[in-house]
Order: structure tokens, then C-alpha cells, then sequence
């Protein structure tokens, strides 16, 4: 006997657009993201275009990834971007001083991520060295990448093959600023950003450039408070927070062969991230009630302990049903405070904590955080519907938290997309869905679901794990029941 939920939609109630910016990703110059992941160079047997592997490349396009964070992270403060330009034999190495010790190489690059962002259609994000870099440096680099020409950095451009400028309208000044990026406190921080925020002028991009402030570490509500007192608004268009799903910092837990209690805690980390926006939207509405300032989740996903990090590079970790939940129960919370988050970028992309697609050698796994992602982007650049949700609990030795959570929108066509997620490990959910205000009545759907909890793609068999066709729901009158089986995401269509 299924549990009962209800769910009640407003079709001709929306107002807000899911920016498809949500659905953005990260990739971090960390373990093998971009070196023996994104990027195996042009010398190597996989297939590749520019170095880049051509199996990504359309994973990605598939994917629909509208916006790429990079170079870190903690990265981001130690990388001098004019080193991974020019020849290639010229480049100066540089040590992952947070991320293994590895010494790099410097050859992927700004060009290199560019293109890529352009091979992809998805926008860059830039993020800038405020930690260990200069105010000319950042500067700098702006100009080279957005100056049409006739200025020292552009012709610079010029001179290494790339004539028309890239246009990045996405820039993070700094990243986790009270932590690797400098250890500082928020006054301080917010003095800076005033200053490189100055300096960053917006050259030849006609939509003015969108300079986002490294955000809160999780529940740190001062950083945010600051931050929207003390920078004036035309300074910054956005301002960041990190959150990731993870039971206890000194012991995360595996990755994979988890017990149902560790489920249970990464699944209540991950639902604080409602209570989380939630409170720092209530800072930013204090500061910025006409909503000038956007909150963009830029570092967000489940981390663990991963003993493969050993052979398979740092923040290796294999994602499995869980990781699934996880992303179909924020990737809900985001689109229900559409009005507000503007971006998020989970990290990170390829071969680094909760990944979309894992690589090694030349096989290639997308996993089921990539099948969900992809499920979702019908999302992308909808209009939100309201969504009234009732729900029984997920308990767990008398813990609670609420079994099903959802969030639906309408495109463009005025095809209804509806997203429900029922993280229960044992409980089916039997949802009453009403759709009001719509004429709407043929429903069609996708399922990603499997037999255990604990189930992964493997290299071995990489499609154990992929939506399927769903059929689980009729219509009685006026009102359809959808029954969502445990640990399942699904993504309904309606005509
Ligand atoms: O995503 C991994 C790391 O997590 C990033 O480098 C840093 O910003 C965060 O602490």
C-alpha cells in the first residue's frame, strides 16, 4: 500500500522564469576534471577535438549545460591565467597547492575552456584570482577576453589566433573568500570586491559584464548580511553560496556500499538546502527588496569519502541512486525560488565528487546525476508554476523528513513539465496531482529508478541505470494519481 501525497498546480498562475543558468555546471582544475578527464590533448589515441574528448563534447551537448564555472574553486585564487596562454612548450607549470600537490602544466587553458564553452553552447563563468592575484591581473584578463581590439590584451588575443572576442559576461571575484581564497573576514572581503568590481570594466560586451561575489560558506548568514550592506549595487550583480550534502566533514561516509542511516543523513544535508536559501533570500530581500542581486549557488552536490580517489584522482567518487535524489530534490528546491536563484553550479562535471560523467581511459559512464540533470532541463528557461505539496515523512529510527518534493513550469510551447522526486528507500508514494487552470490532459512521463539504493553505472556496464518510459499514473475525473516508486525521480509531460 502506497504512502499518499498531494499536489495541487497552478497552470495559469506562473511569474517567474527558471533561468537555465540552474542547471550550470563546474569544472575545477582538481584530480582528473580537466587533465585525463575534459582534456586528454590532441596527441592522445581517444577521440578528441582540440584535445578536448569529443565523447564529452556531446555528452554535454546532450546535456544542455547552459553555463560552466571554472577554474575552481580553491584554484581560482592560486591560477595567473596569462600562464595557459601562448605556445604551449612556453608555459610555466604551476602546483595544485589545495588539490593533491600535482604539478600542472598550464596547457588547457583560456582558449581552450572558451572554446569549449562555445563547442558546448554554454555561456563561461570566469572566476577570478583575488586571493594571490592583483587587481590589473583580473583586469586584464577581462580585456583580453571581451576587448574587440586595439588595447594591449586584446591584440595580445589577437596575436595567439583568436580574433573576435569571447563576450564573458559571467565573472566570480575571488572564490570561498573566508577560506582557501584568502581566510578573510566579510568587511574585508567586501572592501575588496568594491575595488576589483571597479576595475573590471565591462569592454566590449554589450550586456554588461555580471560580477558575483563569493558567497557564504552553508549557514554563515553574517557573510551574506555583509556583503549586501556593504557593496553598493551597481558593483555586483550576484552573490554566491556554497552547500554540499555531506553527514559530517570528519567522516563523510562512502560513496558507495552505504548503509540506510548515512542515506538518511546525506538526504537531510541535502533538504537543509531549502532552509538554507530560504534564509539568506530573507538577507538579501532585507538589502535589496527590488531584487537587483541574484543568488547563485555556484559549489553544491553530495561529497564523501572515496577510497578510489587513490587510483581513479582526488575527489574521485562513484555516484549512485543516492547522488540521483540528492540532485532531483535541490534541483526542486532551486526552480521553487526561481525569483531569486539565478544560477547554481554543481560540482563538478567530469570525474570529481557528484560528477555528471566519469572517465577512464577511454570509457566514458554518464551517471545517474547526468540522467537526472538531463531529465530536468525541460526546465530550462520555463515559466515556474505554483505547486501546493502534501506529503508524508521518510522516517528513519524516528527521524523525519518529507518523502516527496516537486516543482513544474510551462515552456514556451505551453507543454507542462512536472518534476517529482520520492526519496523514501522502502515507501511508494501514491501523489494526487490536480492540475488547475489548464485544458492540458494528455500526460506522457520519464522514470530514472533501479533495484537498490546503492546501484551505479559501472565502466562495465554503464547503462544499468538510464530513464525509462513511465507509465505509472491514471485520471479519474479530474485528478490523476501518480505513483512514484521508492528512490525514484520523475519527470512528467503534459499536453
Ligand atoms: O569543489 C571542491 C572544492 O570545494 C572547491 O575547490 C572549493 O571551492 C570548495 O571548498
Amino acid at each position: 500500500q502506497a504512502q499518499k501525497a498531494t499536489v495541487i498546480i497552478n497552470a495559469d498562475q506562473g511569474e517567474h522564469t527558471i533561468n537555465k543558468n540552474i542547471y550550470g555546471h563546474f569544472a575545477e582544475h582538481l584530480g582528473r576534471c580537466i587533465y585525463d578527464g575534459i582534456y586528454v590533448g590532441d596527441s592522445s589515441a581517444i577521440p578528441n577535438t582540440e584535445g578536448v574528448r569529443t565523447d564529452i563534447i556531446d555528452a554535454l551537448i546532450e546535456l544542455k549545460v547552459p553555463v560552466l564555472r571554472w577554474p575552481g574553486g580553491c584554484f581560482a585564487d592560486t591560477y595567473h591565467w596569462m600562464d595557459g596562454i601562448g605556445d604551449r612548450a612556453d608555459r610555466p607549470s604551476i602546483v595544485n597547492q589545495w588539490w593533491g600537490g600535482t604539478t600542472e602544466d598550464n596547457s588547457f587553458g583560456t582558449h581552450d575552456f572558451l572554446n569549449l564553452c562555445e563547442r558546448i553552447n554554454a555561456e563561461p563563468y570566469l572566476a577570478g584570482n583575488v586571493g594571490s592575484g592583483q587587481v590589473k591581473e583580473l583586469a586584464d584578463w577581462v580585456q583580453y577576453v571581451n576587448h574587440t581590439g586595439g588595447s594591449p590584451m586584446s591584440d595580445l588575443r589577437i596575436e595567439h589566433g583568436r580574433t573576435e572576442p569571447w563576450n564573458v559576461k559571467y565573472w566570480g571575484v575571488g572564490n570561498e573568500m573566508w577560506g582557501c581564497g584568502g581566510n578573510m573576514a566579510p568587511e574585508f572581503y567586501a572592501n575588496l570586491f568594491r575595488q576589483y568590481s571597479t576595475f573590471m570594466t565591462d569592454w566590449s560586451n554589450s550586456d554588461g559584464l555580471y560580477r558575483i561575489a563569493s558567497g557564504a560558506n552553508g549557514a554563515d548568514y553574517n557573510w551574506t548580511e555583509v556583503l549586501m550592506r556593504d557593496i553598493p549595487k551597481p558593483l555586483i550583480q550576484g552573490v554566491a553560496l556554497h552547500s554540499y550534502s555531506v553527514i559530517d566533514w570528519g567522516k563523510k561516509g562512502p560513496a558507495k556500499d552505504f548503509s540506510e542511516e548515512l542515506y538518511f543523513a546525506t538526504m537531510k544535508s541535502a533538504l537543509f538546502m531549502e532552509e538554507l536559501v530560504t534564509k539568506h533570500i530573507a538577507i538579501m530581500d532585507k538589502y535589496d527588496p527590488e531584487q537587483k542581486v541574484d543568488l547563485i549557488v555556484d559549489e553544491w552536490g553530495g561529497w564523501y569519502d572515496a577510497p578510489e580517489s587513490q587510483t581513479m584522482g582526488v575527489l574521485y567518487q562513484q555516484n549512485t541512486m543516492r547522488d540521483a535524489m540528492i540532485a532531483g530534490a535541490t534541483l526542486n528546491i532551486f526552480n521553487n525560488h526561481a525569483d531569486r536563484i539565478k544560477m547554481a553550479n554543481l560540482a563538478q562535471i567530469v570525474n570529481v565528487l557528484q560528477a555528471v560523467i566519469l572517465t577512464n581511459e577511454e570509457k566514458l559512464v554518464l551517471t545517474p546525476t547526468y540522467h537526472v540533470m538531463r531529465m530536468y532541463n525541460v526546465h530550462q528557461d520555463a515559466t515556474l508554476l505554483p505547486m501546493e505539496l502534501t506529503t508524508a515523512d521518510y522516517e528513519y529510527k524516528g527521524e523525519k523528513l518529507p518523502a516527496v518534493s516537486g516543482s513544474a513550469s510551462v515552456d514556451s510551447e505551453g507543454v507542462m513539465h512536472i518534476s517529482l522526486v520520492n526519496i523514501d528507500s522502502k515507501e511508494s508514494q501514491a501523489v494526487s496531482l490536480k492540475l488547475l487552470g489548464t485544458n492540458s490532459k494528455k500526460m506522457s512521463g520519464e522514470i530514472l529508478a533501479s533495484d537498490k539504493l546503492q546501484d551505479y553505472n559501472s565502466f562495465e556496464n554503464g547503462t544499468v541505470i538510464s530513464p525509462k518510459s513511465f507509465k505509472g499514473f491514471k485520471k479519474k475525473g479530474d485528478e490523476w494519481t501518480v505513483t512514484l516508486p521508492p528512490f525514484s525521480v520523475v519527470v512528467l509531460e503534459v499536453k
